[in-house]
């Protein structure tokens, strides 16, 4: 499909009178239930990581995922340094891990993985011991659109421990998902 072009996109506007604000749009946001994992980046002392809810799957032949990533989160350098990635669906039990992979309490860098216990993927990307699922990237693209980046990444290696139900963010909170 060729790109949405100026012209439509303004026509759009031009029927819609009032535009919906980046509150309201946040607030809608709110009622969708997000799958809660974690992207880790980086190696030794200059590893970091992030939570995120906008990981899903691209496209699976070939096998493609994407997150969307903000641009000004601390570890976004990090994916375009080392070129790979990890992504861990988190389970029920989970809970502590998202917090510190959302900088509660204003944890940092390689402090966010302190508590768990981490693996080295095939392309040396950290991944979470017993996550549900871990997929081990190699960063494909990173297309930037407003103040995110589109983070595609290409799968090079799966890990499945299922039967730890699920870690979901509903309505501002955290919830297990049990089996
Ligand atoms: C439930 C939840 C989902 C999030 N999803 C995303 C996301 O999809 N993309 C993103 O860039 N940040 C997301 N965030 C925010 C980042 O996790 C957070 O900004 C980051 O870990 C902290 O940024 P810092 O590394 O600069 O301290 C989410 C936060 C929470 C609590």
């Amino acid at each position: 499909m060729p790109p949405v072009s100026a012209e439509a996109a303004g026509a759009a506007d031009a029927v819609i009178e009032r535009l919906p604000s980046p509150g309201e749009f946040r607030t809608a946001m709110r009622n969708f239930v997000g799958n809660v994992s974690v992207l880790t980046v980086g190696e030794g002392e200059d590893r970091s990581g992030l939570v995120v809810t906008s990981a899903i799957s691209l496209s699976a032949e070939p096998p493609l995922l994407l997150a969307c990533v903000n641009r000004s989160a601390s570890s976004w350098p990090l994916f375009g340094r080392y070129g790979c990635f990890g992504w861990s669906a988190l389970g029920a039990g989970h809970q502590k891990i998202a917090e510190r992979f959302a900088g509660f309490g204003g944890i940092k860098g390689v402090q966010r993985y302190e508590g768990a216990s981490w693996v080295t993927g095939k392309t040396g990307a950290p991944l979470l011991e017993d996550a549900v699922v871990g997929i081990d990237c190699t960063v494909e693209d990173m297309i930037d659109r407003a103040t995110h980046s589109i983070l595609i990444g290409r799968v090079r290696d799966i890990r499945i421990r299922s039967g730890q139900g699920a870690l979901i963010y509903w309505n501002g909170t955290f919830r297990g998902l049990d089996d």
